[in-house]
């Protein structure tokens, strides 16, 4: 059952048209998805081609299928990775039972909300990113843009599916909430901070695709080992897509340093700006900006809600495999907490760390990114160096919320910050100064004058390819 039915209305590989009343709920659900992708999504490109990916099945190899699409067009579906034959449930209290096929009653509440608070980042992504087509700096990178649109839709219908299969009513209705909080909005804003953030110009959204696509890879990752199956498996699928948009940010961040440095190496001693490229530690500021937005979003670093997850069997840790104690009961996990003002090293158990302890891989996963970006430098010869900030940089969640620390996580007053805010974070006139490039280049194979060329193209195109039909 790897092989997707385009046939149905909604394509799918569950036998959606085994069900009635769930092929007919969902369907129902459609026309209101479409709705709001036409109002919310980048609308103004609705009537354009664009040559995109489409999962033909959820094999490893050979799932994508590539053409030209109009993206209200895009044939968003159900796709789950095939059943293991005997899963059993791999972490947590309910270690080595058989894994649930349907939710277990006790464990609903919580497993509705980790369903819906994933979902909910999905459509928020797209109202945030929804006007940046207007100043794409290539034809590339507008397809890459719309790729990752149409895909983080997908990921809603994905999660829409459970909600409607396995939690009636309240299910139906979470459903119907997805599509109707908007990111940003005081009134009835996304769930999760960052994805209220506006993003409102590329390098912003090269940063949001490396940092914050990166935070639902993880997120995705510890909910693949969910002893509630259909969530598994769900997940497993999705993180096969979620690969390309962090590709995108890295890649795409990376090709801004590429652009940077050839132009300083062009014209030494001049301000790179007057060139139209963006200074290294402007690209710095943004890179501090999302990674610390995007580390929130792991939660408090002592959580009862990431204890209790990981007791009922809901939400694991990335690569559970790994690890040899899948119980972690009699485990701790040390850290510095943040308490009355100060830094305090603390011992607690380590299901009560399990935030932290997902936050870890993710920190350990950006820092391959820094490094990728480091090589970009040093081969053009430069002294500049790209950092991670510190995870008690910039917190609005969990202890550090509470005071201000530097790059490299000390500690400082509130004088301090304020001096040196400018210097970590971007500012007005850094982000002016980035939206003043923000200019679309629409010729095939043409770039903006602030990022470098891709090395290759979309699935083997060359990269003058005319990837939107403008
Ligand atoms: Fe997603
Ligand atoms: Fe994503």
């Amino acid at each position: 059952m790897t092989g997707i039915d385009y046939t149905q209305k909604i394509p799918n590989n569950v036998d959606l048209q085994g069900d009635k009343r769930l092929q007919r709920a969902l369907e129902a659900w459609q026309p209101n998805y479409l709705e709001w992708w036409g109002s919310m999504g980048p609308t103004d490109f609705n009537q354009n081609e664009v040559y995109l990916r489409t999962a033909i099945s959820v094999d490893k190899d050979g799932w994508a299928h590539y053409g030209f699409v109009r993206m209200p067009e895009y044939r968003w579906g159900i796709f789950l990775n095939p059943a293991e034959p005997g899963r059993t449930v791999g972490f947590g209290d309910h270690l080595g039972e058989p894994a649930w096929q349907q939710v277990p009653g006790e464990y609903r509440n919580w497993l509705r909300r980790l369903i819906v608070t994933q979902a909910d980042t999905e459509p928020a992504s797209v109202e945030q990113q929804r006007l940046l087509g207007h100043t794409a700096p290539s034809l590339y990178d507008l397809r890459n843009l719309f790729q990752v649109n149409v895909e983080e839709g997908r990921h809603l219908w994905a999660m829409v599916y459970l909600l409607h299969t396995y939690f009636g009513r309240d299910g139906r209705e979470e459903a119907d909430e997805l599509l109707q909080r908007r990111s940003g909005n005081a009134d009835h804003p996304r769930i999760l901070g960052t994805f209220n953030e506006p993003c409102q110009d590329w390098l912003s959204f090269f940063c949001f695709t490396m940092f914050t696509d990166r935070d639902g890879k993880f997120q995705l990752l510890a909910l693949a080992e969910s002893g509630f199956d259909p969530l598994a498996r769900t997940c497993r699928f999705m993180l096969t897509e979620e690969a390309h948009h962090m590709f995108v940010g890295q890649t795409g961040v990376g090709r801004v340093i590429e652009r940077t440095c050839q132009v300083t190496k062009e014209h030494p001693g001049k301000d790179v700006r007057e060139y139209g490229a963006i200074p290294l530690d402007v690209i710095q500021k943004y890179i501090n900006y999302w990674a610390s937005s995007s580390t929130d979003l792991y939660g408090a670093e002592v959580s009862s809600n990431s204890a209790n997850f990981f007791s009922a069997g809901l939400k694991g840790r990335a690569y559970e495999e790994r690890y040899t104690d899948h119980k972690a009961l009699n485990e701790t996990y040390a850290l510095d907490r943040f308490l009355d003002g100060k830094l305090v090293h603390e011992v607690v158990p380590l299901r009560n760390a399990m935030n932290e302890v997902l936050r870890d891989e993710y920190v350990k996963d950006n820092q391959k990114g820094i490094e990728y970006w480091n090589r970009i430098v040093e081969k053009h010869g430069l002294d500049f160096r790209f950092r991670l900030p510190h995870r008690r940089f910039n917190r609005k969640i969990g202890d550090y919320a509470a005071g201000r620390f530097d790059l490299d996580g000390n500690p400082i007053g509130e004088a301090a910050w304020n001096a040196q805010v400018g210097e970590w974070l971007p500012t007005d006139a850094d982000r002016a100064f980035v939206k003043s490039l923000m200019k679309p280049v629409y010729e095939p194979g043409k770039m903006a004058s602030w990022i470098a060329p891709p090395a290759k193209g979309v699935n083997d195109t060359p990269t003058d390819y005319e990837y939107v039909k403008l």
